[in-house]
C-alpha cells in the first residue's frame, strides 16, 4: 500500500484516556488499540510510563505494553519523563517509540513535571542517550507552543530556543502542543516557519487541543506551512491535567474528514474509525464525545436505519 499524503499520529489512548475520571479497564483500551489500528491508524500512542501516583489512569503501562497486537505497519509510542520511566518502558517492551515531554512555559513545566524546564532538558538528556544506544526513535512533545494556563503569551523565541536543544540531543521528531487550544492560524503559520529555520519539517508534528474551536483551522494552517504529521484524538477525547480548562486534542475524525475531502490521503477508514469511537462511547465510557465530523457521521447513520425502518 502506497503511503498516505498525511500521518495521523493517534494519542486518544493516551492523552485521552489520561483524563479520564474513571480509569478505563486494561482489556477495554487493548480493544480501543486493536480497533483503531484495524481502522488505518499507523501510529498509536499507547500509555504513558509517568508516575502512577501522578496519573493513576495509566499506571497499568506495562500491563498494557505487554499484550498489545503486532498489526501489520503499526507502531507504538509511550509518554517517558524520565530515566527512570525509560527503564519502565523498556523492561515493559511491545512498545517502539519513547516520547518525552517538557513545556516551552515554566509554570505549566513545573505542574506538569515537577522542575524547570532546564532540569526537564537534564532528565531528557540520558534518557536520548539510551535511546540513541538502544535504537529506539525518540519523539518530544514541546508543549504551551501558543500559550500557557498559568503565564498567558509564551514567546516564540523561547520555543525556538527549546525545539532547538530537543534537536541537538537527538530527538528525531518534535512534536508543537497547542495544549490549550489558544493558538490560531495566523499564530501556527509563523511558528512553523520559525521551527523550519532549525529543522526539516518531516520531523515536526501538530498537536492541537481544540478547547476555543480553532484546531482545525490551525491544522490546515499547518498543513499550508508545510507539516505532514498531526496529533489527533478519536471523538476529541481528552484534555490536560494539569492545564485547568483544556479541552481534547483536536478529533481525528474531523482531520480524516478535512483532509480526505482535499483529496489528501490519511490512509485511515473513517467508517470503521465511527464504529470504534462508537464503541468506545457507547460501551466504555458511557458519556457522548464531541467530534463534530463523528457526531455528524452517527447522525446520519441513524437517520438512514430511520429510513430503511419506516
Ligand atoms: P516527581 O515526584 O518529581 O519524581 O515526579 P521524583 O523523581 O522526585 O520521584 C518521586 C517518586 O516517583 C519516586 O518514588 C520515584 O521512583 C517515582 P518513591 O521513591 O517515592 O517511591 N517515579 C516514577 N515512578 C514511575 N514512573 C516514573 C517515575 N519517575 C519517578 N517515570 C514525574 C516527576 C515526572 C515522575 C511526575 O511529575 C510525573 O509523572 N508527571 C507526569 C505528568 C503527566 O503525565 N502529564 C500528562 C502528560 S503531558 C501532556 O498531556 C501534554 C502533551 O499531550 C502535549 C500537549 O498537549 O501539550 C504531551
Ligand atoms: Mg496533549
Amino acid at each position: 500500500m502506497a503511503a498516505p499524503d498525511v500521518t495521523i499520529y493517534e494519542v486518544g489512548p493516551r492523552d485521552g484516556l489520561q483524563n479520564e475520571p474513571e480509569t478505563v479497564p486494561t482489556a477495554a483500551k487493548l480493544e480501543l488499540i486493536q480497533r483503531l489500528g484495524l481502522a488505518g491508524l499507523r501510529r498509536i500512542e499507547a500509555t504513558s510510563f509517568v508516575s502512577p501516583r501522578w496519573i493513576p489512569q495509566l499506571a497499568d503501562a506495562a500491563d498494557l505494553a505487554g499484550i498489545l497486537p503486532a498489526l501489520p505497519d503499526v507502531v507504538y509510542s509511550a509518554l517517558v519523563p524520565n530515566p527512570k520511566g525509560y527503564e519502565r518502558f523498556r523492561e515493559a517492551g511491545g512498545i517502539q517509540v519513547a516520547a518525552c515531554f517538557i513545556s516551552a512555559s515554566e509554570t505549566h513545566n513545573r505542574k506538569n513535571v515537577n522542575c524547570s524546564v532546564d532540569e526537564q532538558i537534564e532528565r531528557i538528556r540520558p534518557v536520548a542517550e539510551r535511546c540513541r544506544e538502544d535504537r529506539v526513535p525518540l519523539r518530544s512533545y514541546v508543549s504551551t507552543v501558543c500559550g500557557c494556563p498559568y503565564e498567558g503569551a509564551v514567546s516564540l523565541d523561547a520555543v525556538v530556543a527549546l525545539v532547538a536543544k530537543l534537536l541537538a540531543l537527538g530527538i528525531e521528531e518534535i512534536s508543537l502542543g497547542d495544549t490549550i487550544g489558544v493558538g490560531h492560524p495566523g499564530q501556527v503559520r509563523e511558528l512553523v516557519a520559525a521551527v523550519a529555520a532549525e529543522t526539516s519539517l518531516e520531523r515536526i508534528a501538530l498537536h492541537m487541543h481544540d478547547t476555543y474551536g480553532r484546531a482545525l483551522a490551525n491544522v490546515q494552517s499547518g498543513y499550508e506551512a508545510g507539516v505532514r504529521i498531526f496529533d489527533t484524538s478519536l471523538g476529541g477525547l481528552g484534555g490536560c491535567p494539569y492545564a485547568p480548562g483544556a479541552s481534547g486534542n483536536v478529533a481525528t475524525e474531523d482531520v480524516v474528514d478535512l483532509f480526505e475531502r482535499a483529496g489528501i490521503e490519511t490512509g485511515v477508514d473513517l467508517d470503521a474509525l465511527v464504529d470504534t469511537t462508537a464503541w468506545l462511547e457507547r460501551a466504555v465510557l458511557q458519556r457522548p464525545l464531541p467530534g463534530r465530523v463523528y457526531r455528524a457521521r452517527l447522525g446520519a447513520r441513524e437517520h438512514a436505519r430511520g429510513r430503511e425502518s419506516a
